[in-house]
């Protein structure tokens, strides 16, 4: 497949599942649920229909979270509406997040089993499992490798018509060269163990209490090392800062409790201390990650209709991995922020002494250039293996690219000066 392309647009030779044809049942489908197809104008009908429902779930999800019934997606229409904004955006945030050099990484090893056991909490019509099979897809392509020839998901759902829609759908699209069995239960089964395990978009509707011991659940039904195996678990959440916050404070919490051997991130994180961006920091910003979207065009046409942008695409995530021995390589810093100009002209002298007083690192830098920096320089932040937050400034040429938000830092990287972040 041309990485150019979204994934969407190609049947996507060699991979496992044919998106194209994913893309024209949800479309289908969706249309016919939402009104009868009996006469000419009932396109337009069903589009105005969905965008109102969606408009009302969208609404309850990001202001009156309190409303939400917790068997919304049994119920007709904020099923559909979830159908409509949420099922193509979930199946790419989950995608995006398992696609980084580091997941590859481990992602490779699954390749060379015969039989992948995907667990997926709180499936909804299995947007993770279609994000993460994708992903897997991609990367059997370009790695020229694949094993695989059965695929068995245990869809741990309270609703049972979201997971026979998703059902249906996988089943429909998946290459015939592989065997699929896919089941429902309403709760985690606590008897069996998982190559991989996805969590997206589900702790933020489980009260705070129980996150840990949600955690402790997932993390157990992992296949541990001594089984040869090399499995993974996937928490995925919204990228607003309650729920990074949230996931963030977790992620302190399994750190602290179960020690770095039983707790290794392989993702985002390139250190296992204390995260700079927690809610204890009392700072500002927060911990998440965007992926650029071209939008598929019945996506567009309900977008258009209910008034969301869908272009680009906020998650928040932690990638942990079920073996105490898995050492992927960390990258010296993630930038966790989009590089910036370091402000207007105003405020330049206010930062050039702000600079030089939270200048670190043992680079020696005359005061002249750190003027020229706080006048107009660029900067980034960066989550680094050291545990700090640091601000990276330099002097950005027009020709060079931007550092974006989730990008990977070598420290050989060309920043001229580096400041302490508070
Ligand atoms: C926001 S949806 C996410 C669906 C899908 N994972 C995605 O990312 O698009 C959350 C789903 O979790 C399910 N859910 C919430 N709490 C659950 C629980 N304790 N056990 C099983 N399912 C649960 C809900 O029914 C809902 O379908």
């Amino acid at each position: 497949m041309n990485t150019s392309e979204p994934w969407w647009s190609s049947r996507c030779s060699g991979a496992l599942l044919d998106s194209v044809s994913l893309l024209a049942e949800w479309e289908r489908d969706l249309l016919e649920m939402s009104v009868p197809q009996t006469d000419s104008n009932s396109r337009s009908r069903a589009l105005q229909s969905l965008s109102d429902q969606t408009k009302k779930l969208w609404n309850v999800f990001n202001t009156e979270r309190e409303k939400l019934d917790r068997d919304y997606m049994s119920e007709e229409s904020s099923f559909l509406a979830y159908l409509s904004a949420f099922f193509i955006p979930n199946i790419e945030r989950s995608r995006h997040a398992l696609s980084s050099p580091r997941a590859a990484s481990v992602l490779e090893n699954l390749l060379e089993s015969e039989t992948l056991r995907i667990l997926d909490f709180g499936a909804g019509p299995l947007s993770c499992s279609f994000g993460f099979l994708i992903a897997l897809g991609e990367l059997a392509t370009r790695k020229k490798i694949n094993k695989i020839k059965n695929i068995h998901i245990i869809a741990a759902e309270r609703s049972e018509r979201a997971v026979r829609i998703g059902q249906k759908w996988l089943e429909k699209v998946l290459d015939s060269k592989f065997s699929i069995q896919i089941e429902r239960r309403t709760s985690v089964p606590k008897d069996q163990l998982f190559d991989v395990v996805l969590a997206a978009n589900v702790l933020n509707e489980i009260p705070d209490k129980h996150h840990f011991k949600t955690l402790q659940l997932l993390k157990s039904s992992l296949y541990a090392e001594d089984s040869g195996k090399k499995s993974i678990l996937l928490i995925l959440e919204p990228g607003q800062d309650v729920h990074s916050r949230k996931l963030v404070a977790l992620r302190d919490e399994a750190l602290s409790s179960l020690g770095e051997t039983h707790f290794k991130i392989v993702a985002p994180c390139p250190h296992t201390l204390e995260c700079p961006l927690s809610p204890k920091m009392n700072r500002s910003d927060w911990c998440w990650f965007r992926c650029k979207f071209m939008v598929p065009t019945f996506q567009a046409d309900l977008d258009r209709k209910s008034q969301i942008d869908h272009r680009e695409l906020a998650y928040s995530y932690l990638l942990i991995s079920g073996s105490k021995r898995e050492e992927t390589q960390k990258p010296w810093a993630i930038c966790v922020s989009d590089e910036m100009p370091v402000g207007d002209n105003e405020g330049q002298e206010r930062r050039s002494v702000y600079f030089k007083s939270n200048q670190v690192g043992d680079k020696k830098i005359s005061d002249a250039k750190i003027e020229d920096l706080a006048r107009q320089g660029f900067k980034t932040k960066l989550c680094c293996s050291s545990g700090k937050l640091l601000g990276a400034i330099r002097e950005k040429k027009s020709e060079q690219e931007s550092y974006l938000r989730g990008l990977e830092v070598d420290k050989s990287n060309s920043f001229e000066l580096f400041i302490a972040e508070r």
